[in-house]
């Protein structure tokens, strides 16, 4: 198949566009488009064989579900069982944004979306061009993450080119993604909500509004509660090794050890570190991620980072860590979903 690929302003896109992806969803075909957090690969989220075409482009399980996408808090009524009084608190404070909701499912939502879950997740994305095409589409849209399985979420239209070029109709391009991970992803189905996934809206900010909100520890017994956690993310092919401790220079001395190390046997040694790190490691090959100073970003630059270091080739990527704490939180999880080892070092 034939991908097109459509560049339109990421405030004003041309309607003529617009239309004809509308058009290609609606006739059950696939379109990539950017939305605030990473670039998606949407569906009409109520046929159920479009969905399950996302699946096979991507080569993603079918077991692990789709988050839907909606253009009002009124399209949400018909995907949902109920819409409790939190979650229409969280909605009017944070949507158009990135917040992703798992609230029980109507009988609107085919089983290929939830993974036959009793759930959905849902949310409303904060960029025009993605509001434009849903409202165009004429119904809401699943959409994972635009990338092949098992590859970095995709922050502009060329990664979806390298990674799905090809297999899906459409690719609208609309520049980098803003916020460059993927959106937080809270359970509401239970008594105290869970994040599932953290994203670019905080816990501290959830807990201003609704209370309690915990968060769903990185290693459990027992099924995940979101299946997408159990997969290795964003990872690249070389084996990263994380490097995380008390402060930057720990952090770098122990870096240094290790890429001498694995140089030493004469292993290709990439290293992926903070613009204000790189100074440390010029006698290496050395792919930024963006400024520890400003965590925002490290989420825009994280994952064309990790793309960076794959299409360098190495046998080893040493990886500065990030610390977590608000936007940190999110790139601190990514960083070490990316990890084949993580390294702590305190002293
Ligand atoms: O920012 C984002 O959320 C991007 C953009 C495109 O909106 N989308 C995205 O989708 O990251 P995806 O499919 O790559 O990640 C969705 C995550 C997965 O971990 C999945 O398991 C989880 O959300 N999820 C989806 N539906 C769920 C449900 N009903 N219950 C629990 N987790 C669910
Ligand atoms: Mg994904």
């Amino acid at each position: 198949m034939k991908t097109f690929y459509w560049r339109v302003d990421a405030f004003q896109p041309d309607d003529r566009i617009m239309d004809r992806a509308g058009f290609i969803i609606r006739q059950g075909g696939l379109v990539a488009f950017p939305t605030e957090t990473v670039y998606g690969l949407g569906a009409d989220a109520l046929n159920a064989a479009a969905v399950e075409r996302i699946f096979t482009a991507k080569g993603r399980p079918a077991d692990n579900p789709l988050i839907v996408h909606v253009r009002s808090i009124e399209q949400v009524y018909s995907l949902v069982a109920a819409l409790p009084d939190r979650a229409l608190k969280l909605a009017r404070a944070f949507w158009p944004g990135p917040l992703t909701m798992v609230l029980p499912r109507s009988r609107e939502v085919p089983d290929a979306v939830t993974a036959g879950l009793d759930t959905v997740a849902v949310r409303m994305p904060a960029h025009r061009v993605a509001l434009a095409l849903i409202n165009a589409a004429g119904t809401p849209i699943a959409a994972p993450s635009a990338n092949a399985s098992g590859r970095p979420s995709p922050t502009t239209a060329e990664h979806v080119r390298q990674d799905l070029d090809g297999r899906i109709e459409a690719v609208i391009d609309a520049g980098p993604a803003p916020v460059g991970v993927e959106s937080t992803v809270l359970d509401l189905t239970t008594a105290v909500p869970v994040i599932l996934r953290p994203g670019g809206v905080t816990r501290r900010r959830l807990m201003e509004l609704i209370g309690n909100v915990a968060v769903h520890p990185e290693k459990t017994e027992g099924p995940p509660r979101s299946p997408g956690m159990k997969y290795r993310h964003y990872a690249p092919g070389a084996p990263v090794i994380l490097v995380e401790g008390a402060s930057a220079a720990l952090v770098r001395n122990k870096m240094r050890e290790l890429a001498a190390g694995f140089a030493g046997r004469g292993m290709k040694v990439v290293i992926l570190a903070s613009s204000e790190s790189a100074g440390y490691f010029r006698d290496y090959r050395c792919v930024t991620y963006g400024r520890h100073a400003e965590p925002a970003t490290v989420a825009a630059g994280l994952y064309d980072a990790l793309r960076r270091c794959d299409e360098l080739a190495p046998d080893v990527i040493v990886a500065e860590g990030v610390e977590p704490g608000g936007m940190g939180t999110a790139v601190a999880d990514r960083l070490r979903r990316a990890a084949s080892e993580i390294i702590k070092v305190t002293r």
